[in-house]
């Protein structure tokens, strides 16, 4: 297969040449759709992985993925993984990890500010699901171009054009199938590629632990019959009514191009490689908080997407992972935080995977950069080399969790508030105060449960200030604007609080609470956070 179009010829200046080469995404999918036993899959394809640390389902993943933390060992479960990189034709993969499952939190949805696209995976059973609709809402807003993969449809699920139609609903974008599976979900048998009118036959091996077999199928469209004309059917069904594949529309967020999969038989893995290393947009000039675009052939800059800390209770131990954007990164660079104005000395950097870490000595835009000892460095913050630029800001997300935090011992209230703006500042948690509830009983908010955990598990381990937590009956959130009159502290069926950027945002038990609000306040403008 030659390169493609937009993997720039040779005599480009290496930095736009490695730029083109890259594609950076996250997969978003619901828990149990698939998303560990795809990555791998496509890591087995790419052949890069060899063990460094991701593995097959959740029974064995347990302490291999990542166990720096105390926590982690505890639920067997993956806070620190960050980016996977791999090589395939010509064009290196940055799959950026977005935690999911019970550790469900708000660097799940920072990592969509770091990535030029999206994979959704959606379970051929389940079709979309709670999380997976969270997460594609997120990368609506952000514009950011998606790549549908239907999976598991080696087990009995839905229909596949009703799957189709599905996607067309709930992401308001025209689905465009670039494979079609033959047999009906359960019945996996063979995979057509619509963009090469190549049908193979597919065979798992060993399980899915190697390649699967795929087996050419002779005699063209014209001769197919069965469950390879029925497929080919519905696949011309499906452009009749959603239009031919179209890459300017794709990266353009108005097309998605869908993909069958059976992750776990590595059934249609290739053809999504080989979608994603040809199709797959690549980083592009990134908009600035002044407004402007930073070409990738700039002076190096990159934004912390995700900080992470207290891994090892030995050394104090932060990680900020950094997008880079433009020009090249190479280690030992001293570079400017546009926030501080302060110099930062990259000394150690890696690329971290689980619990291995490889030092990073050279970059390029779109990769994953881990910086090591970042203590000072904070969720947003933009790095450039020489010329100044700034990155916008990753928004806040809105909250759903809402927990009251006093220090266990009211002797060590100092440490209390020290780690608790620390945590605050790092983005484990949001923190809202109110003159009513005072200084020594800041509400921590979020939006999955493992944040508190963190939360918790670092005041009395890192901070040395153990904090009780107490769950308040709220589940929404909402910017509040009394349009210069003063605002209520609390009303009937919530309160109101403040974040330290100043923003001030109403809590509510539910719904109708919200609906009660509005009623009684008219003059108050309520706006959806994040939006
Ligand atoms: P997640 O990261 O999205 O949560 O999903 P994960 O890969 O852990 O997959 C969830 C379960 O679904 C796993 O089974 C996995 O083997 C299975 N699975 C993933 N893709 C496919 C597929 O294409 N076909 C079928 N039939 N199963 C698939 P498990 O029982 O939880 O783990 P394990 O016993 O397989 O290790």
């Amino acid at each position: 297969m030659p390169r493609t179009a937009n993997i720039p010829a040779l005599h480009s200046p290496p930095v736009l040449e490695e730029a083109g080469r890259r594609r950076t995404f996250a997969v978003i999918s619901h828990p149990d759709a698939g998303k560990s036993t795809l990555t791998e899959a496509l890591a087995l394809y790419a052949s890069v992985i060899k063990d460094a640390g991701v593995t097959h389902g959740k029974s064995s993943r347990h302490g291999t993925v990542s166990d720096w933390m105390g926590l982690e060992q505890e639920r067997g479960i993956s806070i620190s993984s960050a980016a996977l990189q791999l090589n395939h034709r010509g064009a290196v993969l940055n799959v950026v990890d977005t935690p999911g499952h019970a550790d469900f939190s708000e660097d799940t949805y920072r990592v969509l500010a770091a990535v030029d696209f999206a994979v959704m995976l959606i379970d051929a059973a389940k079709g979309f699901e709670p999380q997976t609709l969270k997460l594609l809402a997120v990368c609506r807003r952000r514009g950011l171009p998606i790549i549908t993969v239907i999976n598991k449809w080696d087990r009995p699920g839905l229909e596949a054009l009703d799957l189709i139609d599905g996607v067309a609903g709930r992401t308001g974008m025209a689905p465009v199938p670039l494979t079609w599976p033959a047999g009906r979900a359960g019945a996996f048998t063979g995979l057509f590629d619509l963009r090469s009118g190549e049908a193979v036959r597919l065979e798992a091996v060993r399980g899915g632990a190697l390649p699967s077999l795929e087996t050419p199928v002779p005699g063209g469209s014209g001769a197919m019959e069965g469950q390879w004309r029925e497929a080919l059917e519905e696949a011309e069904l499906v452009a009749d009514s959603h239009g031919e594949f179209d890459r300017e529309a794709f990266h353009a967020a108005r097309q998605t191009p869908v993909l069958f999969t059976a992750a776990a038989k590595n059934f249609g893995v290739r053809q999504l490689l080989d979608v994603l290393a040809e199709l797959g947009p690549a980083p592009s000039a990134r908009a600035t908080a002044e407004g402007g675009h930073q070409p990738v052939d700039a002076g190096f800059s990159g934004f912390v997407f995700k900080v992470q800390a207290g891994q090892d209770a030995a050394h104090r131990d932060h990680i900020a992972f950094l997008r880079v954007c433009s020009g090249i990164f190479e280690r030992g660079m001293i570079l400017t935080n546009a926030r501080l104005g302060r110099p930062f000395a990259t000394k150690y950097a890696h690329r971290v995977i689980g619990r291995s870490r490889e030092v990073i000595d050279v970059a390029w835009p779109g990769d994953i950069v881990g910086l090591v000892n970042a203590a000072s460095l904070r969720v947003g913050d933009s790095l450039y080399a020489t010329e100044p630029v700034r990155f916008p800001e990753i928004p806040h997300f809105a909250p759903e969790l809402f927990t009251v935090a006093r220090a266990a011992d009211p002797g060590r209230y100092k440490q209390f508030r020290r780690g608790i703006t620390q945590l605050e500042h790092e983005g484990v948690v949001q923190v809202l105060r109110s003159d009513r509830r005072g200084e020594q009983a800041p509400v921590l908010a979020a939006v999955g449960a493992l944040q508190f955990e963190v939360a918790q598990h670092r005041m009395a381990g890192e901070f040395h200030a153990p904090a009780t937590f107490e769950a308040l009956p709220y589940t929404l959130a909402m910017h509040v604007d009394a349009k210069g009159s003063s605002l209520p502290e609390t009303f009937r069926g919530g309160e109101i609080m403040h974040r330290s950027d100043g923003e001030a945002l109403a809590l509510f038990a539910d719904r109708y609470k919200l609906a009660h609000f509005r009623e009684d306040n008219p003059g108050v403008e309520l706006t959806d956070i994040g939006a």
